[in-house]
């Protein structure tokens, strides 16, 4: 099964058949979501040092079981902007509790959205920079 566990004040942690930049990618990875890594996509701790605060447990959206829970989660990580995901997801609270099913969602990466875990355009707003 596909899925994205949300970090408090931390990262995405995301499990499933991974494809990054249209690279094969594993079966794990932890990305950055709070746009401060030297290592994008990849966190690599520095949410710490600049205290990211994320709430791992936003509100249940109401979505249907996906009709296939695996295949491939096609990650890209658009220039100066969020996570474009596709492939069946299951967005995940830190806790467990299913947030959200989708199977195309944009993922805030720079640490600003005020509705994380997606992306709300507050990325052109600050001005955010990455590859
Ligand atoms: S990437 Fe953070 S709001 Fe779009």
């Amino acid at each position: 099964m596909n899925l994205v566990q949300l970090r408090e004040n931390g990262p995405l942690g995301v499990r499933g058949e991974l494809v990054i930049r249209g690279q094969a990618a594993g079966m794990r990875a932890t990305l950055c979501r709070c746009g401060a890594s030297k290592n994008k996509p990849y966190c690599d701790g520095s949410h710490h040092e600049v205290s990211f605060v994320a709430s791992a447990e936003p509100l249940t959206r109401e979505s249907e079981p996906l009709a296939v829970r695996n295949g491939p989660l096609r990650i890209h990580p658009e220039t100066n902007g969020p996570y474009t995901v596709r492939g069946n997801l299951e967005i995940c609270a830190g806790t467990g509790r299913t947030v959200d099913r989708v199977t195309s969602v944009r993922m805030c990466r720079c640490g600003h959205s005020a509705n994380k875990p997606f992306c709300d355009n507050s990325h052109e707003r600050v001005g955010f920079i990455a590859d």
